[in-house]
């Protein structure tokens, strides 16, 4: 779901160039991040200045739908990018030089050179969508008793991780309790990948050197390795995905060491019908194939909560499954993930299957704490996996004392496994309420209000009835026992999260 930003033709300087002269192939090398790329324009412009062709990076082809010369500027948008917001490429020919103006990353402009003048060949034709049959079961791999826990790069890093980030990561892990807390999955997200070699093998970009010797590190630290693939030819930031290379790429991951995949729908829209057979499918080859590797692997299904991914998650071999788009770090974004996308969906969690309603934005900087608690607070009651996203190497002692919060944790990590609901809601006041193993509840007194407010939990909404030992999970004290209710005063946007006892 994240693209390339890119915009903005300029105006006209110089009237030299003519339509047609556009026509040919140009390539630019850009770098981004330290990596080297080469884009490529193959322009085919006909006499009345339309513009044809196609544009090319290393890990994205796409055609261009759409496109005008007028005197020395040029605008074109592709195929991709047709849809709303539709992307516009704009530009400006200069000579033999072509100037691609480039909006929203570091890259401003790009200097494209003329190769030839010839007219590019067309792009093969797209292969035509493939609707597959419903799969049968992939069998559970014993994983993910109690939902996930560990980091993520892409919340902080998106594509700014590599090798020396992630074992700075892991040593912070270990400096910091957060390991020992039972964060132990440390998650390579999107933008590792490379080409494939000759023989098909995926190989990890410039950025990850040597993938067996980062996961023997992250082991020797007491954590575990975790990587991110597409069921479709690209992955959601264009780089090489596993399609037509499951069996193969499993493989590879096994024998890096690798312990958890992240499997992101994202360009399979391209390759595949758009059913939910087809989309089982797809999601089941991986599953299969991450068993037949022979090392097990948690199986993190990530498409967004399309097509009741809920009734179908765990039988093609998942072990969570996200229900939402991508979460982003504002009260707004969290609180809609959180309160609203999740009610109903909790009869499809329980031990060794999930749903994931994203990772944690604790400590990115765009909340308060108040907010973040909340974050942590309603993520544990919905027996979501715990990814931190935040750069763990520089954390402050407030922020981890939310990620280690081991009352909290050990809600989300509750061997029952069965997720909290929402039992009352009044206005911005909402209490949601969840099983435990050993007959108590966990108990959050929600306020998503601007003000701070009192918020009550009555028994009677949560099921239960007499007097029980009540325990402040933030506060870490008790507080007595209460009959018929417990009320709390709770900070705008804030929680009072508490367990009450059998
Ligand atoms: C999608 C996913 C995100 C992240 C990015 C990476 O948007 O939902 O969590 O993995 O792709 O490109």
């Amino acid at each position: 779901m994240r693209q390339f930003s890119i915009g903005i033709a300029i105006a006209a300087l110089c009237a030299v160039a003519g339509a047609q002269s556009l026509t040919g192939r140009w390539t630019a090398k850009v770098v981004t991040d330290g990596e080297a790329r080469e884009m490529v324009l193959a322009l085919d412009v006909d006499a009345s200045g339309h513009i044809g062709g196609y544009y090319q990076t290393p890990q994205s082809e796409d055609r261009i739908v759409d496109g005008r010369v007028n005197g020395s500027v040029f605008w074109f948008t592709g195929e991709r990018d047709a849809g709303p917001p539709q992307r516009i490429y704009g530009g400006e020919a200069q000579g033999e030089k072509l100037k691609l103006f480039v909006a929203g990353s570091r890259v401003q402009q790009v200097e494209f050179a003329r190769v030839s003048s010839d007219r590019p060949k067309p792009l093969p034709p797209p292969p035509p969508k493939v609707a597959l049959a419903a799969p049968p079961p992939v069998p559970y791999n014993g994983l993910a008793q109690t939902p996930p826990m560990g980091w993520n790069s892409w919340n902080k890093f998106q594509r700014k991780v590599d090798d020396q980030v992630v074992r700075q990561i892991a040593d912070a892990m270990v400096k910091n309790g957060m390991r020992d807390a039972g964060y132990v999955y440390v998650n390579i997200d999107d933008t590792w990948e490379g080409t494939r070699d000759a023989a098909g093998v995926l190989q990890p970009n410039t950025k990850f050197p040597d993938m067996k010797a980062l996961a023997d590190y992250v082991h020797s630290k007491g954590l575990k390795l975790g990587i991110y693939s597409s069921p479709g030819p690209r992955t959601c930031a264009g780089y090489a995905g596993s399609y037509q290379h499951e069996a193969q790429d499993a493989k590879t991951w096994a024998a890096w060491g690798i312990d958890y995949l992240k499997y992101d729908w994202c360009s399979a829209p391209s390759v595949y019908a758009p059913d939910q057979a087809t989309m089982q499918a797809a999601y089941a080859r991986m599953g299969a194939a991450l068993q037949a590797s022979g090392r097990p692997m948690v199986y993190s299904l990530c498409q967004y909560g399309m097509l009741d991914v809920g009734e179908w998650g765990a039988k093609v071999g998942g072990n969570l499954w996200r229900t939402t788009g991508d979460i982003s770090d504002r009260w707004e974004s969290m609180q809609n993930l959180g309160f609203n996308l999740q009610p109903g969906r909790e009869k499809y969690a329980g031990p060794g299957h999930w749903n994931d309603p994203d990772m944690l934005e604790v400590g990115n900087g765009g909340m308060s704490d108040a907010e973040y608690r909340t974050h942590m607070s309603l993520w544990a009651l919905l027996a979501a996996p715990l990814l931190a996203g935040n750069d763990l190497r520089e954390v402050t002692p407030g922020i981890l004392e939310i990620l280690t919060n081991k009352e909290v944790i050990a809600v989300d990590q509750d061997a029952l496994g069965r997720q909290g609901v929402r039992v009352s809601r009044q206005g911005d006041l909402e209490v949601w309420a969840r099983q435990l193993a050993d007959g108590g509840y966990a108990v959050g007194l929600f306020n998503r209000g601007t003000a701070a407010a009192k918020v009550t939990a009555q028994w009677s909404d949560i099921g239960i009835t007499g007097a029980h030992a009540v325990r402040d999970l933030w506060a870490h004290a008790d507080r007595g026992a209460a009959a018929g209710a417990y009320a709390a005063d709770v900070p705008a946007h804030g929680v009072a999260m508490v367990k009450i006892a059998k």
